[in-house]
């Protein structure tokens, strides 16, 4: 790997909104460090496609980030994370950061996914309980982003067994019905990105790439339609573009 500016942003994609609450987070954890996001809502969701489509589809995410200059990459996408993450690693160039559930041997855990996290290698080895995963929630929520209390919810918690102790989030969109889950079940229900931001400052860490400066900014590529995320994300934050809070 060759030396990398410290002071270049951190790229972060995903398939669209996911990834948003994971650049939340660690904007608050890191404010020193800039970042840049990619949400390729075009092409949402991720969680049914070939991984030949994913591969393509990532190479497209990452030439945006690298377009900017990124010392960093990470992969806000559970779907991605499970299933390419050498491919990206390869490709990048830089330190790459993967979003994945936590490993767990309890029965009685129940994780939420996509078809793709769901089928892949790292779930079967490392989640023990029951996996539910859907073809079309992550599309649903992409769809009615703005209107999250319409999305029926019946199909996916009537599946949850009754033993079921904890759930666990495997897909960044499903963050945004995380307290409506939690409602309508009467679960502890976590997110399953939170794991990121240590993995994030042990990345820099190890490869001496923390920021220099004082204050961090965050920006938003891609093509037009993908200015929803500037949107979105401003809705998250309960900030304007200017960093006026409302
Ligand atoms: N948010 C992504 C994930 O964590 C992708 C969801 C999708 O596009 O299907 O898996």
């Amino acid at each position: 790997m060759k030396k990398i500016d410290k002071n270049l942003p951190i790229g972060v994609f995903d398939s669209g909104f996911g990834g948003l609450c994971v650049l939340k987070e660690l904007t608050e954890f890191f404010p020193s460090e800039s970042f840049i996001y990619f949400g390729d809502n075009q092409n949402a969701p991720y969680g049914n496609k070939s991984k030949k489509e994913l591969k393509r589809l990532s190479i497209n995410a990452l030439n945006h980030l690298k377009a900017k200059g990124v010392k960093a990459v990470v992969i806000a996408c559970n779907t991605l994370s499970t299933n390419l993450y050498k491919y990206i690693k390869e490709k990048a160039r830089v330190p790459v950061i993967k979003t994945l559930p936590p490993k767990s041997k309890d029965k009685r855990d129940c994780l939420i996914c996509t078809v793709n996290t769901a089928n892949s290698k790292y779930v079967k080895r490392h989640f023990k309980g029951i996996v539910l995963s859907s073809e079309s929630l992550a599309k649903n929520i992409e769809e009615n982003v703005f209107s999250l209390d319409g999305i029926d919810l019946s199909y996916l918690t009537s599946q949850i067994p009754l033993t079921t102790k904890r759930i666990i989030l495997g897909c960044t969109h499903y963050h945004y019905l995380l307290d409506r889950i939690k409602k309508l079940t009467n679960l502890l229900v976590i997110d399953g990105y939170c794991g990121v931001k240590f993995t994030l400052y042990k990345k820099l860490k190890k490869h001496k790439l923390f920021s220099l400066q004082k204050n961090g900014n965050v920006t938003f590529v891609g093509e037009s339609s993908q200015l929803n995320s500037k949107v979105y994300y401003s809705v998250l934050c309960k900030k304007d573009e200017s960093g006026q809070e409302f």
